[in-house]
């Protein structure tokens, strides 16, 4: 669930903070990473699968190890001997590439990488970043946002991800202000998912997820293997049998992640988008989980095999958040456009699309459940609340949607009084009735059904 980084592209006064979340990527290790694509660059064109100049393919280690039409290239043994260092240099006969001369830095690049083994690196060669060599600089005290927010299955605990900690509160106590911090990591927590058991609650960041117990409030696992950048939206499917993680790495990639949670290893790793994943969430029969990002796409999955399902096409600018409603058979996007737009399922057809007309404000998180006021709330007594950057949260009902014959389409809406500036994330509690945000400065504010203030913790 992390809005953070559209949050702060729309305040500019936030954007100090993102300098700050820099991560360098330097470092001998990279080196690897960095001859790789010198070679992606200067070789791959006449030494791939296609054309094979000297017999020689480069795209795969094994590939390259095996040489080609006069041997072995690379000399593993005694690096300094490998045929192919021979040819970059510049008398060289025949000289490679044959029309140009690579710098010294390159050469030295590629001498290093086959001293050290000629370690295979796909993302490198994928144009991605490398997974390895990172710089840490620290955060300032002050830079608390809410990425992610999590209210346990039973609906009385709400796991806050704020800044590089994981808080813990008892909704159900009289002054649930009381709260247990956990040090999640180095970087800020991006995303946030409870097990649908309610034994565990995990955290994504920069290339790491945390479980933890949520009773005994340990740290029970790390994962780092493979990721590349932050994880920004987490949802456990299966009844808890796998975790999905939404892993970004903005204006490049947004991957699909599922991780069994009985050894918690990665059993599929897909790519979802060409950018940033802001949202995860699931339909209520557990069998289809829609994506969204800021490639101003949404995509539903079918969780049984991981086949897509379909896209949902129509918004104009980042999809922050998506939610099915309680039937199923609908789903209810949000943007940075300003809009609501309302989806089937199965066709993926755009049904309604509808506003607050008088906020041009990104829309940053969405629910929607039946009336929690009515005891036993009719088929159609949607219940559709979103948050907003300003914070106060609108409510939409009265849904009407473009069916047959059936023209208009909208619904009523009603704003809700302002909690902390800023909201980048929504969380609804049944059992309490809460409607709860978490903000760009720390906060976390709880609603009651009415869209009355309750409580602000800080
Ligand atoms: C424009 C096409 C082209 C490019 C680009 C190119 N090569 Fe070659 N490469 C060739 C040709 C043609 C041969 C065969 C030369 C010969 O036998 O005289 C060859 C042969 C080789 C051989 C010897 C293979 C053998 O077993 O005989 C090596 C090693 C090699 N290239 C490495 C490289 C490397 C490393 C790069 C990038 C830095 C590169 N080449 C870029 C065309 C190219």
């Amino acid at each position: 669930m992390n809005k953070i980084n559209s949050a702060i592209q729309s305040k500019p006064t936030l954007r100090l903070g993102l300098v700050f979340l820099a991560v360098l990527f330097t470092g001998p290790a990279s080196r690897a990473a960095d001859a790789l694509r010198v070679m992606q660059e200067n070789c791959m064109r006449c030494h791939g699968a296609e054309k094979r100049k000297g017999g020689l393919t480069m795209d795969t280690r094994a590939a390259l190890l095996k040489g080609g039409d006069t041997g072995i290239v690379i000399n593993l043994k005694k690096p300094s001997e490998s045929l192919l260092l021979a040819l970059l240099k510049s008398d060289a006969d025949p000289h490679m590439p044959p029309k140009k001369q690579l710098t010294d830095a390159e050469i030295a690049d590629i001498a290093d990488w086959i001293k050290t083994g000629a370690k295979w690196d796909e993302d490198a060669l994928k144009g991605l970043p490398a997974t390895r060599e990172l710089k840490w600089q620290p955060l300032p005290d002050t830079y608390q946002p809410v990425a992610g927010l999590a209210v346990s299955p039973d609906g009385k605990r709400l796991a806050v991800g704020r800044g590089m900690n994981l808080d813990l509160y008892d909704l159900g106590e009289k002054n649930p202000t009381n709260k247990t911090t956990l040090k999640a990591g180095r970087d800020v927590v991006q995303s946030i998912a409870w097990h649908p058991k309610g034994d565990f609650v995990v955290t994504g960041g920069f290339r790491r997820v945390a479980v933890w117990d949520a009773k005994s409030r340990e740290k029970l696992k790390v994962l780092t293997a493979g990721f590349l950048g932050r994880i920004t939206a987490m949802k456990f499917v299966n009844e808890g049998r796998h975790l999905v993680l939404g892993e970004s790495v903005p204006t490049v990639l947004g991957r699909l992640i599922v991780i069994e949670t009985e050894k918690w290893k990665t059993v599929k790793t897909f790519k979802a988008h060409t950018d940033a994943i802001y949202d995860l969430s699931l339909s209520r029969d557990g069998k289809f989980l829609c994506s969204s990002g800021a490639d101003k796409l949404a995509h539903i999955w079918t969780v049984a095999d991981w086949s897509k399902h379909g896209t949902l096409e129509g918004h104009t600018d980042y999809v922050m958040a998506s939610d099915f409603n309680p039937g199923g058979d609908r789903i209810a996007t949000v943007s940075s456009d300003s809009t609501v737009k309302v989806w089937e399922v199965g066709t993926q057809k755009q049904i309604s699309t509808f506003s607050d007309s008088g906020s041009k404000l990104p829309i940053m998180g969405i629910h929607w459940t039946l009336n929690p006021a009515e005891e036993k709330p009719k088929k159609d007594a949607d219940w559709i609340i979103t948050v907003s950057e300003d914070s106060k949260p609108r409510l939409y009902t009265g849904l009407v949607l473009h069916d047959g014959g059936q023209r208009s389409t909208g619904a009523k809406m009603r704003a809700w009084s302002a909690g902390g500036d800023g909201s980048t994330t929504l969380a609804f509690s049944r059992a309490m009735k809460q409607v709860i945000a978490g903000d760009i400065h720390g906060g976390v504010t709880i609603w009651d059904i009415n869209g009355k203030v309750l409580k602000l913790l800080q």
